[in-house]
């Protein structure tokens, strides 16, 4: 690319960017960064102009690095203490419950990482309505976490809520259709553009059955994953790469196997590395998020998943998208937003408003080779299963979501409150000099102690700040806001208001002032 472009349509488009704002030339940073980097003998950065760093039209902000703040530790760790008492004091109902936990439940939790909350103990809740929930304290809380995507579609839509109680008293579950699952795999096609659909209870589920048929039809052993992915409990989606090596992730409890044995790792947005990987010959499928979102929000390079695409074809892997986060981005998620064009699809958690439930869809092709080799007598013991899968309840409420609460409409409106919170973050973040970024995806925000957006996983995972983080989200959690456990993570939600999205700014104002006066 460098030969082919010289340094003027960069120079022009910064001018064209001073009076236009930051949103064209980080465009034109991602088309023209080798021919820069080439003549400047260095990346471009957003700070090479300082006042476009100040642009409030940026999709994401880089300070400059002689103005960064660096956080005091000491400091942190103060103020961290005293957030942690005040949570405590606050909160002597689920305290109780928690230590009546501690004989019931293994380690006090319904579920392992639900100790990962910050604070001595997580919060249990009493009820939720759209984007707010109150706990056994009769505290109210604005809810960005949204069941980490299960709740997207705020709690209990009311329409959802009446389908699921009708359904459950005609009936949950069956081995036996409804119409129900005909009306739902119309829409998913209309929404993704593949025509086959099948349905499971989680997305785990759905990613290691499509696995199992990329498997099956290319009779390859291997599956390619992105460093520092997650696509739920699946296996050999637990591998990150180490010194350029395979291994296995940090954390991976009881293996059974090395993953070693059955993925290949590669950075995203490295498409040399990519088919290098594809070369060998042995991966049945690339399971990919098309934007990443379980490491902050990293979105592709222009053209990635196009080339992404065509190296797929050409060494005879499957490409899969697993759109269960990047569903945020539009109704159809970034398969129909930037019109991809997958062989397989994985869509799970918020489609039935958080009632268990989940979907994977393959093209023509897949489906022909997949239903050529299944056969009658061994179709209920292949390994693609579940008694529960396909139940009526679960399709009721995925009719009930998709028809009248995951609208195009609903985007429009959630669209612009993700927008809202970004650029309070932003603001914030510049106001204080942090080397913090903000990004969004469609209706996620999420903001990385990394100065730059990160382009891979390697690069988000590297700006990890557990401490600082934790302390963040206990600071917004004892002001009445709820984030995402695992990062730094907000969803809008339908039900959500400016309102709620102003509250967050405040206090995260309050938070950074703190950290850095
Ligand atoms: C991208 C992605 N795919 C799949 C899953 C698995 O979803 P579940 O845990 O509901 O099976 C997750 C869970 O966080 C996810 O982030």
């Amino acid at each position: 690319m460098s030969e082919a472009i010289s340094l003027s349509p960069l120079l022009g488009a910064v001018e064209a960017g001073r009076t236009a704002g930051c949103a064209d030339l980080v465009t034109v940073s991602r088309q023209y960064s080798a021919a820069y980097q080439d003549v400047v003998g260095r990346q471009w950065e957003t700070g090479d102009i300082p006042h476009l760093a100040h642009s409030p039209h940026c999709d994401y902000l880089v300070s400059s690095k002689s103005t960064m703040t660096t956080i005091d530790r000491k400091k942190l760790h103060t103020l961290h203490e005293r957030e942690s008492s005040r949570f405590v004091a606050d909160h002597p109902k689920s305290a109780a419950l928690y230590a009546r936990a501690q004989s019931s439940l293994l380690s006090g939790v319904p579920m392992n990482w639900m100790k990962k909350w910050a604070g001595a103990f997580p919060i249990f809740v009493k009820s939720a309505n759209g984007a707010h929930f109150t706990d056994v304290d009769g505290r109210d809380y604005i809810d960005f976490c949204l069941g980490d995507t299960g709740a997207m579609t705020g709690h209990s839509p009311a329409i959802v809520a009446e389908a699921v109680a009708r359904r459950a008293k005609e009936g949950i579950t069956f081995m036996l259709p409804t119409e129900d699952a005909l009306w739902v795999g119309e829409d998913l096609q209309r929404r993704f553009g593949l025509p086959y659909w099948q349905f499971t209870l989680t997305a785990t589920d759905a990613n290691r059955f499509s696995i199992r048929i990329a498997r099956e039809i290319t009779e390859r052993s291997k599956i390619l994953v992105f460093h520092y992915c997650y696509h739920g409990t699946v296996d050999e989606s637990f591998a990150t790469l180490e010194n350029g090596s395979v291994a296995p992730r940090r954390g991976n409890i009881g293996p059974p196997v090395n993953p070693v044995e059955t993925t290949r790792v590669v950075e995203f947005n490295d498409l040399n590395a990519l088919e290098a990987a594809l070369k060998h010959r042995d991966v049945a499928c690339i399971l990919a998020e098309p934007a990443m979102t379980n490491v902050g929000i990293i979105l592709p390079d222009d053209g990635y998943w196009k080339f992404a695409r065509e190296l797929a074809r050409r060494y005879g892997s499957l490409l899969i998208a697993d759109e269960t986060h990047t569903i945020c981005a539009s109704p159809g998620g970034c398969t129909a937003e930037w019109k991809l064009d997958p062989d397989m699809l994985i869509f799970g958690k918020t489609i039935g408003s958080g009632i268990p439930g989940a979907t994977y869809g393959c093209s023509e092709e897949v489906a022909q080779r997949i239903s050529a080799r299944i056969h009658l007598e061994d179709c209920d013991v292949g390994g693609i299963g579940g008694t529960l899968a396909g139940n009526a309840l679960s399709l009721a409420a995925m009719r009930a979501t998709l028809e009248h609460v995951l609208t195009a409409a609903a985007f429009e409106r959630m669209i612009p409150l993700a927008q809202r919170f970004n650029n309070g973050v932003a603001t914030e973040i510049r106001a204080h000099h942090l080397p913090w970024n903000v990004m969004q995806l469609g209706v996620r925000a999420e903001y990385t102690f990394a100065a730059k957006p990160p382009r891979n996983g390697g690069e988000s995972a590297a700006a990890a700040d557990f401490e600082l983080e934790r302390f963040l989200h206990l600071y917004a959690l004892n002001r009445g806001v709820l984030l995402t456990p695992f990062h730094n993570m907000a969803l809008m939600s339908p039900a959500t208001t400016e309102a709620d999205i102003d509250a967050h700014t405040k206090l995260f104002a309050a938070a950074t002032r703190e950290l850095t006066s």
